[in-house]
């Protein structure tokens, strides 16, 4: 029996922004990195990274959506904790997708996995939900 594996491949480390410009405490941030939509929030005084799709129907989440850690999608409201990005109340039923992160040399990068910021059934899917059909990646961009 042959046993096969996907690899998740990501892009290098992709920088976001300086550290002085990242969210304060309680604030959250979006991003597009190239098709894929990236929100960046402080909670807990520790920098998160997730996919800004809610996992309901890719409603996406803006600065107004983080209130006392817990994330509030715009369009149904499901609601997520901040902290880790798991269900606290539907319709949405699995947890927001958490990318990598890091601070360091003054810069706050994050690894966005490949398959989303190509062509494909994923990245046709977030460009069409983002109505970002510009070619290219992964150019960084701060939304709002
Ligand atoms: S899209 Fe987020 S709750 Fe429906």
């Amino acid at each position: 029996m042959t046993t096969v594996r996907r690899v998740t491949e990501c892009v290098p480390w992709v920088r976001l922004c300086d550290i002085p410009d990242a969210p304060e405490e309680g604030r959250l941030d979006a991003y597009r990195v190239g098709r894929t939509p990236v929100a960046l929030l402080r909670h807990d005084g520790e920098l998160r990274a997730y996919l800004n799709l809610c996992t309901h129907a890719y409603g996406t989440f803006n600065a107004e959506c983080l209130k006392d850690g817990i994330l509030t999608c715009p369009l149904h409201h499901a609601r997520f904790d901040a902290t880790d990005g798991r269900v606290l109340a539907g319709p949405a039923k699995e947890r927001l997708g958490r990318l990598s992160l890091a601070e360091r040399e003054g810069i706050v990068e994050v690894l966005v996995p490949r398959p989303l910021l190509e062509p494909g059934v994923i990245g046709k899917l977030v460009a069409r939900i983002t109505r970002n059909r510009a070619p290219g990646w992964p150019t960084v961009k701060k939304m709002g």
